[in-house]
């Protein structure tokens, strides 16, 4: 059943966690697994809550907020808990207008294309998001030894969805900002690198142990205009948040080619999707960062034999790294099997035991 799922003995205190002692590249008893998008839709407990609910509303009750980041945690047996949330709620707290529509993402009422339309973003100021803090505090008390992921969606993607005004393959309105008007573009994500540091700021001095910059799209760009264009503004994310010596994670799909920017622009564990083998990975890094990643979701359709086989892959080749963290190369998929991931959990904690 849901709560006799085997775990790792849990910490007295987060800070001596194994997913905090991998994030420092620390010794660790295991290896630390937690997933992506492991609080959602492939839970049950979390559809039956969610009912009647939507997802922006349920993102602003501490409530549910708590309940939904706990059911994984019960459930899995995982090493951290993510805290529930959107990378979109920041900027719905300030006040632009959107809504995350079921089975399609964050739509943004205004899409920002011109100066004026700058006009939409303010400031976040901790009293924006109050409920935030109200749940990391409830949680934190019912979470113990187990450590809480803070985070926040990098400037680049958040400007994907208020650019784009929605969802997009090809990011044209986003690239066409970005290579026509450098200066328009480039006061765009200083102001969300603003409105991002705020909300991880917010998230930590509540109690989160770890934050993660999501920067899922960024690997639709090349190398030389993900240097010049977005790495300035999550760079300045990083350093806002450096001082607190929390754990910062940089994560993106796609991103084989930005991997050694992606450390390069203040993270202390850089995520990786499935496309590069993580001793690859490493290689491209470069010393000093610790690895998330990296299993590709969908193997978890597969039968177990076959998940054990591509998760004995993924620890095989993260065997020479200094610090690693097992989790998904992207998001838990919806119609995933709840049990694979208590399994997959399990498989983890048991071969990887020192
Ligand atoms: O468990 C966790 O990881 C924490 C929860 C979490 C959600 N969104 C909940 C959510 C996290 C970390 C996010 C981040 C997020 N949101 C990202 C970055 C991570 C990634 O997957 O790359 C992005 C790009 C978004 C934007 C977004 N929000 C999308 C693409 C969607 C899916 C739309 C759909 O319905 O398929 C959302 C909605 C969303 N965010 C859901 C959840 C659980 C589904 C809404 C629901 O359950 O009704």
């Amino acid at each position: 059943s849901a709560n006799d799922a085997p775990r790792a003995q849990q910490p007295s205190a987060p800070y001596d966690s194994a997913f905090l002692k991998a994030c420092r590249r620390e010794p660790v008893p295991h290896t630390p697994v937690w997933f992506m998008r492991q609080a959602g839709r492939s839970l049950p407990e979390y559809r039956k809550v969610r009912e009647g609910i939507g997802m922006l509303e349920s993102c602003m009750r501490p409530d549910l907020v708590t309940e939904i980041t706990l059911q994984p945690v019960r459930r899995h047996g995982v090493d951290a808990a993510i805290y529930f949330s959107d990378i979109v709620v920041p900027l719905k707290a300030i006040g632009v207008d959107l809504d995350i529509k079921p089975g399609v993402g964050p739509v943004v009422e205004r899409p920002i294309r011109t100066r004026a339309d700058l006009a939409q973003l303010r400031d976040l100021t901790p009293e924006d998001v109050s409920y935030v803090t109200e749940a990391i505090g409830l949680l934190t008390r019912e979470l113990g030894g187990t450590p809480l992921i803070g985070f926040a969606g990098a400037p680049f993607t958040l400007a994907s969805y208020l650019v784009e005004g929605g969802p997009s393959r090809t990011y044209e309105n986003a690239k066409a900002m970005m290579y026509g008007d450098p200066e328009l573009w480039a006061e765009l994500l200083d102001r969300l690198a603003d409105i991002t540091a705020a909300f991880l700021k917010v998230q930590i001095e509540a109690g989160a142990s770890a934050v993660q910059l999501f920067d899922s799209w960024a690997g639709a760009l090349a190398p030389v205009d993900y240097r010049r264009s977005v790495l300035p503004a999550s760079a300045k994310v990083f350093e806002a948040v450096a001082g607190y010596g929390v754990p910062r994670i940089h994560f993106g799909v796609g991103t084989g080619e930005l991997l050694r920017l992606l450390g390069e622009a203040g993270a202390d564990v850089v995520g990786v999707d499935w496309r590069v083998p993580l001793d690859e990975a490493a290689r491209r890094v470069g010393p000093g960062k610790a690895l998330q990643g990296n299993l590709d979701p969908t193997v978890l359709f597969a039968p177990t034999e076959a998940v054990e086989a591509k998760t004995r892959e993924v620890l095989d080749s993260a065997a020479g790294l200094e610090g690693h963290v097992f989790n998904l190369g992207h998001g838990v998929m919806p119609s995933t099997d709840p049990d694979a991931l208590t399994r997959l959990v399990e498989y983890v904690h048991t071969h990887t035991a020192r």
